[in-house]
């Protein structure tokens, strides 16, 4: 879009919006695509034209953009109780009926016997996680077991708490952060991390006593929690190397270091499993989610806290007067129904058995198309998930210089064929489709990205020469 193309509405935004996430020069130069419509995994602009939305918006419109049970169930909930809350012994009915279907979808014994804590993003669940933590470690007279060990390229979120765990440059930048107590350690990004004549197993384990040793050093009196992603999102769609989580986990019970499991991506089915840790094996003492658990059609979150948090946090409450955290939307009953809603869907139509039947296409079709291609360095994904990692010099490993934003280029050219994908750091494009999509529907979009990649492989060599 150029200045002269924008609408009044594009206006109305560059003027008086600050937005998220974005480069906001540019912004106010070329305007935002006003997007006004959904319909299946499309989204259409205010000029009428569609597109795929080939990440689900932000890996979780997972029924799509036009889902018309959830838009009733929300619209049933609202006339006959739009609000009520969940502090001092009260309840909103829906929220009863949702805890105990979010019991039953919890991934291990330990979370089912436990409870769950609402909260509006995934940022809140993660911040409270990250309070949890410290609430355990206090309750149980360990006041110094308080540093949280995060990875790098992790995304937890923007809250202060959130962000400081999260593993990306420009989230710390010029925020005065992370805050201390929080200890980093490598990710399991194997095609960049791994060193030449290491197999993604042997990666795997180095990162493991990797870990190890960290603990060590800090103390491991002083390491309360580690937290992840099953699989990566933001920092690059990374999928761990075989062995890697068996071998963190030994670590972290050596050490007495709970597990926070992030699943804000990854819960409800992305990896064609209701969650990463039944993929990965994990034993998770919190678990986040958010995104699909409402196909974001609302804002809602949920905190999974294991049964043995749980009785410290409520002998805690009894002895101080009361467990002293909630937000007024804590199990907000329009979020709630739209969530039980969400839920009934996903076994009716049995969208995680879809996922099964159409992930192999997503992945095949990533390796047929660009594996091998000469400014593509690595495919991979899982599932529903996906990314295209472009490189200068895929035999050597070689990325772009951020600079010419490569990526961003592809970002560009793709939506002008209709797809909208994100650039990732590192020019790493990723997918995640709507759960819903079919096989036609993946195949369009990867002829669209492909289209994309010859575009851009041609701008890069009007410049590389
Ligand atoms: C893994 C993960 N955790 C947490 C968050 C933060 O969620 P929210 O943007 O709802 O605060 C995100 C957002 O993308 C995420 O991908």
């Amino acid at each position: 879009m150029t200045a002269s193309t924008i609408t009044a509405a594009g206006d109305r935004d560059r003027t008086h919006h600050l937005h998220p996430y974005t480069q906001l020069r540019q912004l106010e130069q070329e305007g935002p695509l006003v997007v006004v419509r959904g319909d299946g995994v499309r989204v259409f602009d205010e000029h009428g034209n569609g597109y795929i939305e080939g990440m689900a918006g932000l890996w979780c419109a997972s029924l799509g953009f036009s889902e018309r049970r959830l838009a009733d169930a929300a619209a049933r909930q609202m006339q006959v109780l739009p609000y009520y809350h969940a502090f001092s012994g009260k309840v909103p009915g829906p929220v009863t009926e949702l805890v105990a279907q979010l019991a039953r979808w919890a991934p291990t014994p330990a979370l089912k016997a436990g409870r769950v804590l609402f909260a509006n993003s995934g940022s809140e669940s993660n911040d409270t996680a990250f309070k949890l933590v410290h609430y355990y470690n206090n309750a149980r007279g360990r006041p110094n077991k308080k540093k949280i060990i995060a990875r790098d390229k992790a995304y937890h979120g923007v809250t202060v708490a959130a962000a400081s765990m999260s593993g990306i440059a420009m989230m710390h930048q010029h925020f005065d952060l992370p805050l201390p107590g929080v200890v980093r350690v490598g990710c399991p990004h194997a095609y960049r991390f791994a060193r030449d004549g290491e197999s993604p197993t042997q990666f795997g384990e180095r990162l493991a006593r990797e870990l190890d040793e960290t603990i060590v050093r800090e103390g491991p009196d002083t390491v309360a929690a580690f937290i992840a992603e099953p699989v990566q999102g933001a920092g690059g769609v990374i999928i761990p190397p075989p062995g890697y989580f068996e071998r963190v986990q030994a670590v972290l019970k050596k050490h007495d270091v709970l597990l926070i499991a992030d699943e804000v991506i990854t819960g409800f089915g992305r990896l064609g499993q209701p969650f990463g840790t039944q993929v990965f094996g994990l034993q998770p003492d919190l678990l986040t989610v958010a995104k699909m658990l409402t196909s974001a059609y609302l804002p809602m979150s949920a905190l999974y806290v294991s049964d043995a948090i749980y009785q410290v946090i409520a002998d805690t409450s009894a002895a101080v007067g009361s467990f002293g955290h909630g937000y007024t939307y804590s199990g907000h009953p329009v979020a709630c129904a739209v969530a039980l809603e969400t839920l009934r869907i996903y076994e009716s139509d049995d969208v995680i058995g879809h996922v099964q039947k159409v992930a192999p296409r997503l992945q095949q079709g990533l390796q047929q198309r660009f594996a091998g291609h000469e400014i593509v360095g690595d495919v991979r994904g899982l599932g529903l998930i996906g990314a295209i990692e472009l490189a200068a010099d895929p035999a050597k490993r070689q990325p772009f210089d951020p600079a010419r934003g490569v990526g961003a280029y592809f970002v560009r050219r793709a939506q002008a064929h209709g797809l909208i994908v994100r650039v990732l750091g590192g020019d790493i494009i990723a997918f995640s489709p709507p759960l819903i999509i079919t096989e036609a529907e993946i195949d369009e979009m990867l002829a669209k990205a492909e289209a994309a990649l010859t575009d851009t492989l041609a701008w890069v060599k009007s410049w590389k020469g």
